[in-house]
């Protein structure tokens, strides 16, 4: 069937020739209204009684959406068909959450109106503050935060009905909201001060701000470079199609978990150091290397097939070209430094001339390994004074928007059934039990 037209054009099929019986079938070509089509191969096993077999998903698409595009060729990446410099210029992080939820910019009145209900749900129930006082302090941030956006669905009831369309927003703006306060309390917890309640007065990143780094003995000054640097870091990383934990939170979401549960199987999954805990990996990489003059020897280790090691910071699985959200951090990146006067930051040294090596490498050229917007997040984070641990937590805020569009779309999509792949079976065929006595 094309999308496009409607229609099923036998032009546009794929044919697939089984050379063991010389069968021959015709699979369906789907265009979206961007980038590759898509063979379909839905009633590939009823017809030939073969699976595809696609670890790591690289040549499977997995859902129809209209939320991210990206072209990984040419660098793209659009959120409902805006640019995303564009975006991260102009906008600003609640207007791209409406987008992203709404699938349209927002009038004046429609975005006072959202940013008043993001606001006014930003408080989490108070019984919320005894369960982070069952984590030990020197928890990991990101295993508090797994912890207690889980425990949510225990807390919000009246918002967990799938089926109802109203349930579904009122958990995304909870999950949105209230995301900025769980990622400032788990980083106070684990400092040993007190929780600091949101501000109603203050936009999303200087609210965010805010209950990080301000404390009930003073008054707390937002400085507006560094929270407009906060929100264009929280737009870059709203939404990135069917990524990792994105599609963690669909599959959950597929057999019909609460919102709240998805998003924290999301936050499991975004934790790791291929996806969103990168960031954290590159400023401790950068720390390792701690030298310009100890680059070469990473570069080799990050060449050499026997060493696990990578260059953390750079890759792509979509990009084969700049990370277009890199090119935008790296000018912000600038701005953070001048404004903080850092003249001369050591681990930003190293990383401009990681950079310059890797990029003249003939390794990382041939891969088409650019560095990707991790290498620069950490940077900035590290400059604004943002401890490494909670770089992957403030990703995780920014995503969550991403994640409950995405998982709304899910919802919504009348094609929907649960998620559940299967594999090519290389275990023991069917073998007798030996009973316990008669083993040798
Ligand atoms: N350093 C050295 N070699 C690399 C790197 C790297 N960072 N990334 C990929 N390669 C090599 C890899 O060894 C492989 O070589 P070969 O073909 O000879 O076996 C080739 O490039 C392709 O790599 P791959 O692992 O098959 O590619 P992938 O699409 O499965 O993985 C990736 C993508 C992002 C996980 C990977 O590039 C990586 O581990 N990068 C470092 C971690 C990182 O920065 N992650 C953040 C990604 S962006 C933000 C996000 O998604 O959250």
């Amino acid at each position: 069937m094309n999308a496009k037209t409607g229609k099923n054009d036998p032009a546009e099929a794929f044919t697939l020739t089984d050379n063991r019986s010389g069968k021959q079938y015709h699979l369906p070509v789907i265009s979206g209204t961007m980038g590759p089509d898509v063979i379909d191969v839905r009633k590939l096993y009823a017809e030939t009684g073969c699976f595809t077999f696609d670890p790591g998903y690289t040549s499977t698409g997995s859902c129809e959406s209209k939320i991210t595009f990206i072209d990984g060729e040419r660098g793209i990446l659009l959120y409902r068909g805006y640019p995303i410099d564009v975006l991260a210029e102009q906008s600003d992080f609640t207007e791209v959450c409406y987008l992203l939820l709404y699938g349209d910019l927002p009038s004046p009145q429609q975005k006072k109106k959202f940013e008043y209900g993001i606001t006014y749900h930003t408080m989490l129930h108070e019984q919320l503050i005894y369960f982070f006082r069952g984590f030990r302090r020197d928890s990991h941030p990101m295993a508090v935060m797994c912890g207690v956006v889980g425990a949510l669905s225990a807390f919000y009831h009246d918002s967990t009905d799938i089926t109802d369309p109203k349930h579904r927003m009122i958990a995304s703006y909870r999950l949105v909201a209230k995301m900025p306060t769980i990622a400032a309390m788990a980083y106070k917890y684990t400092i040993g001060q007190p929780f600091m309640y949101p501000r109603n007065d203050l936009k999303f990143s200087e609210n965010l701000l805010y209950m990080m780094f301000g404390n009930p003995c003073e008054e707390y000054r937002v400085n507006p470079v560094l929270s407009k640097a906060l929100d264009r870091i929280l737009i870059l990383h709203a939404d990135h199609e069917q990524n990792a934990s994105t599609s963690t939170v669909r599959l959950a979401g597929s057999s019909g978990a609460n919102p709240f549960a998805c998003i924290a199987a999301g936050i499991a999954s975004l934790w790791g150091p291929a996806h969103g805990g990168a960031n954290e990996a590159v400023l401790n990489m950068l720390t390792e290397i701690g030298d310009k003059k100890n680059i070469p020897d990473f570069i080799a280790r990050a060449k050499d097939k026997n060493d696990s090691f990578r260059l953390m910071g750079f890759g792509h699985r979509v990009y084969k070209n700049f990370d277009p959200r890199a090119k935008v951090l790296e000018k912000t990146c600038h701005e953070v430094l001048d404004e903080l006067g850092i003249e001369d930051e050591p681990l930003l040294d190293i990383a401009v001339e990681l950079e310059r090596i890797a990029l003249e490498d003939e390794y990382f050229v041939s891969k088409k390994l650019y560095p990707n917007v991790d290498f620069y997040s950490g940077i900035i984070f590290k400059a604004m004074g943002i401890p490494t641990s909670l770089f992957t937590v403030l990703f995780a805020v920014a995503r969550t928007v991403g994640w409950v569009a995405q998982w709304n779309e899910m919802i919504e999509d009348p094609s929907q059934r649960i998620g559940r792949p299967r594999q090519l079976f290389m275990g023991e065929p069917e073998r007798k039990y030996t009973p316990l006595h008669k083993r040798k």
